[in-house]
């Protein structure tokens, strides 16, 4: 099944009551290829007018912090929603609702394959990464669920309401950019001489985003010692590229 053929079928669907009152169906817009999927709650006013997802003034916040870590919707990420179909009044979508329309993101998921997956908002987030997500305590931080990163941010609509959290969500996305340095609780930071004078040290963290370099990253640490450790590691060039983990990496940096 490729995504052309699932929206045929998507743009059909009555699973649900919000079939009544869409003009359009808002199955999601992007490249084809994206290896980041945002997931927004569900469409407003413009999208279901033109069935297109954020195209409305969130969506222009939205596009602004794609372009600044270039990322765009033309080029190489994709974008879709919980509920392919507007609420009436731009209400919370209903439990049934998402629960009806979750399978067509599923699959929009399945066949896109994204290695991130950006939650824009609490609804996103509580549906994907968790029922406890709460954006002002977890936003910006990566869950791997199985080989895909998830990742929480405040949702554009509420930037445009909330101006001052914007400086925190623009942090986020540099955050995509620039990686994330995760310590792993259970790996000891063991360092030791060896009999030669050099000094090894196990490395305990795991790196996520798309910039850094795992050899940065290690320079960071400190490049008078050989490591040994774990990396995951996510960068632009590997986006393009294919993924990349490196387990017990070790040798001079
Ligand atoms: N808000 C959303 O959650 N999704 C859209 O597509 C537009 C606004």
């Amino acid at each position: 099944m490729d995504l052309q053929t699932l929206q045929q079928e998507c743009l059909a669907c009555q699973r649900c009551g919000l079939c009544q009152t869409r003009t359009n169906v808002v199955f999601g817009q992007g490249a084809p290829n994206a290896e980041v999927l945002f997931v927004g709650e569900g469409p407003g006013a413009s999208e279901d007018e033109q069935g297109l997802p954020f195209v409305g003034r969130s969506g222009q916040l939205l596009d602004h912090y794609l372009e600044a870590i270039d990322l765009s919707r033309e080029k190489n990420v994709y974008i879709a929603n919980i509920v392919k179909c507007r609420p009436p009044q731009n209400r919370d979508p209903l439990p049934e609702e998402s629960k009806a329309c979750i399978p067509w993101l599923r699959q929009q998921f399945q066949i896109l394959q994204p290695r991130i997956v950006v939650c824009l908002g609490r609804i996103a987030a509580q549906q994907m990464i968790g029922p406890e997500f709460l954006i002002t305590r977890e936003h910006g931080k990566f869950f791997d669920k199985q080989g895909t990163l998830f990742m929480g941010t405040y949702h554009p609509a509420a930037l445009l309401r909330q101006p001052q959290n914007k400086p925190e969500a623009f942090a986020d996305f540099t955050v995509l950019r620039d990686g994330q340095t995760v310590e792993l609780p259970d790996v000891q930071f063991d360092t030791w001489t060896d009999e030669a004078g050099q000094v090894h040290m196990s490395l305990g963290f795991t790196v996520y985003g798309l910039a850094k370099t795992p050899r940065n990253v290690l320079r960071e640490a400190g490049n008078s010692m050989l490591y040994y450790g774990r990396i995951i590691f996510t960068s632009l060039a590997d986006l393009l590229r294919g993924r990349e983990s490196i387990n017990n990496l070790s040798g001079p940096v």
